[in-house]
């Protein structure tokens, strides 16, 4: 059978929706063709594509794997991923090994919820879907061995401007906004939302649906199984509120260089 050949040129959203329904129809072969589609060279298969490691200015390191769209002037350290649902903004940096479209960890038994669900004998996980992509917006950084996973309901997404350390876990659907710091370690559960300018701390950890206000500091090691107000500081585990030290305003790191 000869292959079959994408010769339309597709905008980023029509690339997107086209991808979901190839996905949706289980054609697996042109999920992919859409997925390795060079956005400068429309058509062209990124093997194929002579740009394919330096385009718009971006660097993309020879072992990076990206199957997604790279922004102008981005840089895609070594051995990372660029899955196929992934949109990296311009000016954007994504660490060595940083992993971003690899599909969110969504698993059911029936129509269990989730504590019924806990228990032996009750069947195999079924794997959820996961067919929403990660949007990752201009100027954002994303530091070495951090994972941010594909939507199952919709885009995951990391704000202009916002500053993700190394190791940090970013689960499916979670809405980061602009110009935050979410620092080592943290944990940002399922369909979390933080507002513009907030803090996490490291080793902050967020629960499922959580809404983090805008401005909002998270303390180092803080387990947060409630909603947290805009301009709001939390610590502990339950976190519970607390009036930083003004001394170290707002931030908590007192202006000094956050990695000191
Ligand atoms: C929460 C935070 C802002 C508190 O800073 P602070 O106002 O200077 O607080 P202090 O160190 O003066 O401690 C005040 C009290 O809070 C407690 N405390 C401090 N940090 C805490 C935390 N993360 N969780 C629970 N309690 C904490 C202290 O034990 C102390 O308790 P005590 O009065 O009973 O002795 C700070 O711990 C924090 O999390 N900063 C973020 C740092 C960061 O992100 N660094 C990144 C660089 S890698």
């Amino acid at each position: 059978m000869s292959p079959r050949v994408v010769t339309v040129s597709l905008t980023e959203p029509q690339r997107r929706r086209a991808w979901r329904a190839a996905h949706q129809e289980g054609d697996a072969s042109l999920a992919k063709l859409l997925a390795l589609e060079c956005p400068t060279y429309r058509g062209l298969s990124k093997q194929a594509c002579p740009c394919h490691h330096e385009q718009n200015g971006s660097v993309i390191h020879p072992t990076a794997y990206v199957e997604g769209v790279v922004g102008a002037r981005s840089r895609i350290g070594p051995f990372a991923c660029v899955g196929p649902l992934v949109t990296v903004g311009a000016d954007c940096v994504i660490g060595p090994s940083a992993v971003l479209g690899w599909e969110g960890f969504g698993y059911k038994r029936g129509d269990l919820t989730d504590r019924e669900a806990i228990g032996p004998d009750l069947g195999p996980w079924e794997q959820k879907e996961q067919r929403y992509g990660v949007i990752i917006e201009d100027g954002v950084h994303i530091g070495a061995s951090t994972c941010v996973d594909r939507g199952s309901w919709r885009d995951t997404v990391v704000g202009a401007g916002t500053k993700v350390d190394n190791l940090v876990h970013i689960a499916h659907n979670v809405v980061i906004g602009r110009d935050c710091l979410v620092i080592a370690h943290a944990m940002l559960g399922g369909s979390v939302e933080i507002g513009d300018g907030s803090w996490i701390a490291p080793h902050a950890v967020i629960r499922e649906h959580i809404k983090i206000g805008r401005g909002a500091l998270v303390a180092l090691g803080a387990v947060v199984v409630k909603d947290v107000g805009d301009g709001e500081s939390v610590r502990g585990v339950p976190a519970k509120k607390f009036q930083p030290n003004p001394a170290e305003g707002t931030s908590g790191a007192g202006g000094r260089d956050v990695a000191s």
